[in-house]
């Protein structure tokens, strides 16, 4: 095999990788029976008999698949029932529905960002979100992590160029919450759109699970914008933006990821919609898995999360990764983040909180993660 061949590179990347102990595995859950700390089914509500026969129902009436692209034919009655559905839960007076949370994010950034804009970015945003910026050609800059004054300054120094901030109301690895009435005030007063991705709040934050955005009276504010996924809270798949009938309808004409991909499956579609009913109907599950949260992050000494999500902070990626075999070893799946995907450098374990985990179930994990990063 000669050095510059294509196997010999691919060879090289894969031992490059280990030597620095950031080789990625592909992770199975459904033949482990592990007890899951790891996944982002928050309530639960993937295997709910109601959320798969809303699954089934949907296949059965539209078919496996939506077919087309929804500006040819592949616009179905359950996609505007659910966009319908999903902007009265959170409070915004116009929703639409991609084929995941991903290609919301590109979507929206995209359509709404040129060369022309300035886009002003947590630095700990999702990589869907990095990718959207990389689509736009727009400058990028990219502030310390919940630092408000930040955003104010680079907005206070763009000229006339038009601007979005970016930003996670929930922080996907960090599992903090967004300062996000203090960056709508600093977005409004520069003349600028918030971008919020709600995906690890809708369901878990917020007033019955509608998000920090309705928690903090900023939903439906033509200057404030969501996005969302169905694959977490929803326990299915798909992506959401939410915002006026003018940023719809905007994204519809010029948001690629949306006119040049096949309408969201409509089993996604119903077992997205069955979650919502459940959602709303009971309140109760958000509270639980707050609970259930604040159980394990006292567990494991971190501070109660906004959300779901605890990040407890590693010496290095050998440990994160050696905390999660012996977790696995024990009967405990848990998540952990190395760089680069942290921004900062620090490896981590990912905890989440479920809405249907027993206090036992509880109990029983505490005992395991305190063998792992030590008693608080
Ligand atoms: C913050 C955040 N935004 C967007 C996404 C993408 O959502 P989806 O998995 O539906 O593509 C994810 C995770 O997967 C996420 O963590």
């Amino acid at each position: 095999m000669s050095e510059s061949s294509f196997p010999a590179w691919l060879a090289a990347q894969a031992a490059d990788r280990a030597n620095r102990g950031l080789t990625r595995r592909l992770v199975h859950s459904d033949s482990e029976g592990l007890l899951d700390l790891a996944g982002n089914d928050y309530l639960g509500l993937a295997r709910h008999p109601r959320v798969v026969a809303g699954a089934v129902a949907a296949a059965r009436s539209y078919g496996a698949g939506a077919g087309a692209s929804r500006l040819v034919s592949g616009t179905l009655s359950i996609h505007t029932e659910l966009e319908q559905g999903m902007a009265a839960f959170t409070g915004f007076p116009a929703a639409l529905a991609f084929s995941t949370g991903y290609h919301a994010n590109l979507s929206v950034v995209q359509a709404l960002a040129d060369a022309d804009t300035l886009i002003v970015s947590d630095a700990h945003i999702h990589a869907s979100m990095i990718d959207a910026c990389r689509l736009t050609r727009a400058t990028v800059a990219v502030i310390p992590h919940n630092d408000v004054s930040a955003v104010a300054q680079a907005l206070a120094g763009r000229g006339r160029r038009r601007a979005l901030v970016l930003a996670e109301t929930v922080y996907s690895v960090l599992g903090d919450a967004a300062p996000v009435a203090d960056l709508a005030e600093v977005t409004a007063a520069g003349d600028a759109v918030l971008i919020a991705d709600e995906a690890h709040a809708l369901g878990v934050a917020g007033p019955g699970g509608r998000g920090l955005l309705a928690a903090n009276g900023l939903a439906g504010r033509p200057d404030v914008i969501a996005t969302g996924t169905l694959s977490k809270s929803f326990g299915s798949q798909g992506g959401l933006v939410l915002g006026s009938p003018a940023v719809r309808e905007h994204l519809v004409n010029r948001a690629r990821p949306f006119i040049y991909d096949t309408g969201l499956a409509p089993a996604a579609a119903g077992a997205a919609l069955a979650a919502l009913r459940l959602v709303e109907a009971a309140p109760e599950l958000t509270d639980k898995v707050r609970r259930n949260a604040a159980i394990l992050a006292e567990a494991v000494g971190v501070g109660a999360p906004a959300g779901a999500v605890l990040s407890v902070p590693m010496p290095g990626p050998r440990e994160a990764l050696d905390g999660v075999a012996a977790a696995a070893e024990h009967g405990l799946r848990i998540g952990c983040f190395r760089p680069p995907s942290t921004p900062d450098g620090v490896s981590r374990l990912r905890l989440t909180a479920h809405a249907h985990h027993t206090d036992e179930n509880l109990a029983w994990a505490a005992k395991i993660l305190q063998l792992i990063v030590g008693a608080p």
